[in-house]
Order: structure tokens, then C-alpha cells, then sequence
């Protein structure tokens, strides 16, 4: 039975359809953890059934929780233009979160970010697997590790596998590479742009794999 307690979680149950109107409108429903408390609303994954390129996040933030879109903060808004400069088009990609609620903390006014844990991610993991089974997508990229952790497990570290095409049970090539915010955390401009190269270098790769799959 559902309770008071934050840490209460389990698996949502999407429904088995091949409408991915259908599954966003049951995820608009789902308390399969806490989270749904607090958040303003479910963010569910955007973009075409039959995008060839799904690109998957850590969880909604502040701007994504009042919107109801995934992406269209300052991350989204770097991860765009990153997208621009490696030639891929967003309108023709799938854009989705291993967690679909905003998990965050009251700060004064402000609501503080707060990751995911793995139970969290766990509960949430159904609707990622049934974007997965409908949108089909020939590259699934893991944007950060909570994504990436949450297709290979804790110990996938993306330092040591970014950019390269993987294969996993939910999906058969994944290219894992750093979360799109973390650019925005670099501590000088020098290391930004550094970073910035190496993040559509990643895409540039993935855009290549997903055509050749
Ligand atoms: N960060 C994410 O991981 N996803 C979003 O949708 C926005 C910010």
C-alpha cells in the first residue's frame, strides 16, 4: 500500500499498447514513487515514433517541471545548439529522462536539483522501457550517468565508455556521453569549451551510429 514514506517505490506498469499516447497518458497518472508529491507534473519523453535517435536524460528540472517538456532549460538549451553543430536535428529525435518527475528540495524560494536514487530510477524504469519498445530507436544515447546507469547498471562509468556504440538487453546500440548540464558547470571557459567539443564530437558520433544501424 502506498505511504507517507519518501523512500516508498515500485515498478510502474505501463499499459501494453502500441499508442505512445496511451502510455504518456497512464504515466500522467503514475505514483509508482514519491516523487509525483512534489513535482508539478509527470515530463514524459517527446518526438517521433519513429525517430532513429533517442536521446535520454537524468530527470526533469525546474523549467522542464513547469513546461511539461523534457529539455528546454539552460541544459536543454546548450544540449540544442550541441545538437545543431553535429548536424542532427532535434525535431527528429526522441527526448526523453530516466526519471520523469523533478526530484528537488526546498532552498528558501528556490527548488534545489536532487539526483535521482536508485530506487527512484528503478521504479520509474517501465515507462523508459516502453518508449523503448515503441519508438524503436536505432541509437538510444545516454546523456550523464544516471541514464547511462540506469541501461548498464551502477558500475558504468562514462568516463571510460563515452562515445563508443554498446550494446544492452533494452537496446541494441547506445552510445553513452556526459549530461548536458555538466557543461554548464565547467569552472573556466577554457575547460567549457573544451568540453563543448568533446560533447558534439560524442553526438557526431552518435548521429554516424545511428545510421549505420
Ligand atoms: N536535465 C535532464 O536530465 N533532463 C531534462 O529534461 C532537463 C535537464
Amino acid at each position: 500500500m502506498p505511504t507517507q514514506n519518501d523512500e516508498y517505490a515500485r515498478p510502474a506498469r505501463p499499459p501494453d499498447t502500441s499508442s505512445l499516447a496511451e502510455v504518456l497518458a497512464a504515466a500522467r497518472k503514475c505514483t509508482a514513487c514519491h516523487l509525483y508529491k512534489r513535482a508539478t507534473q509527470t515530463v514524459f519523453g517527446e518526438g517521433p515514433k519513429n525517430a532513429p535517435m533517442m536521446l535520454v536524460g537524468e530527470q526533469p528540472g525546474d523549467y522542464e517541471d513547469v513546461e511539461g517538456k523534457p529539455f528546454v532549460g539552460p541544459a536543454g538549451k546548450i544540449m540544442d545548439r550541441a545538437l545543431e553543430e553535429a548536424g542532427i536535428d532535434r525535431i527528429q529525435v526522441y527526448v526523453t529522462n530516466a526519471v520523469k518527475h523533478f526530484k528537488w528540495e526546498p532552498r528558501g524560494k528556490r527548488r534545489i536539483h536532487k539526483k535521482p536514487n536508485s530506487r527512484e530510477i528503478a521504479a520509474c524504469r517501465p515507462w523508459l522501457e516502453a518508449e523503448l519498445r515503441l519508438v524503436k530507436p536505432k541509437l538510444m544515447v545516454c546523456l550523464g550517468a544516471t541514464a547511462a546507469q540506469s541501461i548498464f547498471g551502477p558500475s558504468f562509468r562514462v568516463t571510460r565508455e563515452r562515445g563508443k556504440v554498446l550494446s544492452s538487453k533494452l537496446a541494441p546500440r547506445v552510445l553513452a556521453t556526459v549530461h548536458p548540464s555538466s557543461l554548464l558547470r565547467q569552472p573556466d571557459e577554457e575547460s567549457r569549451q573544451r568540453e563543448y567539443k568533446r560533447f558534439v564530437s560524442d553526438l557526431r558520433a552518435a548521429l554516424k551510429a545511428a545510421g549505420e544501424a
